[in-house]
């Protein structure tokens, strides 16, 4: 079931924006625009104009090949600093959380089990939110293109979470309360360096974090980075999940490179940073382009 939240969602419909109210199994505006909840309890609020491809977000393989990884512990050492660093904001009880981008729902699932948040996730992927709502039913889970329009009020969230995800500056920034805070993790430049060296000739990357910093310099201020690592051992089954989950997995020559490594010990890691808002004074009304 579509949990019955705090936080206001808005409509998503071209320059409407006026809150959603729960009915039944739907969420309806006054204006008379209504949005059917799934059976397995999210929300589907995508607009024509937020589909450029019949498929958006992530396919059906490339969330299932994630949930195979995250589910085989992969995704422990991010999911421990995501909690060391929501312990350390010592949140007020029911404290609003919005994952954007939140695939198919693990370190949101992992964050909200432990009790004490209102949590939603929103994605651009079907398939990723229909899984994500099916193993976790106390969040509220919402399709939606985060480029365009996130559809909560103003001043919602305590904390904003972007995992290797979509990292729209100014809407996340009218979500968020003045003193909320933004965690965002980015692929470190040797995640998985010893796979993409292997199948795409590539070594270290440059880091995503800078970028990140520079994408939310106008809005926001970065508090402190860190990076988190582990090793694993990856057999060819879950190699092909790590190339499937980061979108390289379908050209045939990396295919062939790929099928000759029966395991590999490689390297996960991430940049995990904290950001603070700057104080702003721009207009604070939605309404989704
Ligand atoms: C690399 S995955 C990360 C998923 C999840 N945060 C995690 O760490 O497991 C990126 C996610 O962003 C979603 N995405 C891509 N474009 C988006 C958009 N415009 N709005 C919302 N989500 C989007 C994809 O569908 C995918 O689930
Ligand atoms: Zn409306």
């Amino acid at each position: 079931m579509y949990p019955l939240p705090l936080v206001t969602l808005l409509c998503p419909v071209r320059h409407c924006a006026a809150p959603l109210e729960r009915q039944a199994r739907a969420l309806i505006c006054s204006q008379g625009h209504s949005f059917d909840l799934a059976r397995s309890g999210y929300c589907n609020l995508l607009q024509p104009q937020d589909r450029r491809s019949r498929q958006p977000g992530d396919s059906k393989a490339a969330v299932e090949a994630r949930r195979r990884l995250l589910d085989a512990g992969y995704g422990a050492a991010l999911l421990r600093a995501l909690e060391e660093e929501m312990d350390a904001l010592a949140l007020r009880p029911g404290a609003a959380v919005l994952d954007v981008g939140c695939g198919e729902g693990y370190y949101l699932g992992a964050l909200t089990g432990r009790g004490g948040i209102e949590a939603h996730g929103l994605d651009l992927s079907v398939p990723a939110v229909d899984l994500a709502a099916r193993r976790h039913p106390g969040i509220n889970w919402v399709v939606a293109n985060a480029d365009r329009f996130l559809p909560y009020a103003a001043g919602s969230f305590d904390v904003v979470l972007s995992l290797d995800a979509r990292l729209p500056p100014s809407e996340i920034l009218r979500v968020m309360v003045p003193e909320g805070r933004l965690l965002v993790a980015v692929p470190a430049p040797d995640d998985l360096v010893e796979l993409r060296a292997a199948v795409l000739g590539e070594g270290v990357l440059r880091d995503r974090l800078a970028r990140a910093a520079e994408t939310l310099a106008d809005d926001f201020v970065l508090e402190e980075r860190r990076t988190v690592r582990q090793t694993a051992r990856l057999d060819a089954a879950a190699l092909r999940d790590a190339l499937a989950a980061t979108y390289r997995g379908a050209r045939e020559s990396r295919q062939a490179r790929l099928e000759a490594i029966p395991e590999m010990e490689v390297t996960l890691a991430h940049d995990l940073a904290r950001f603070r808002p700057l104080p702003h004074f721009r207009d604070t009304i939605a309404s989704p382009a």
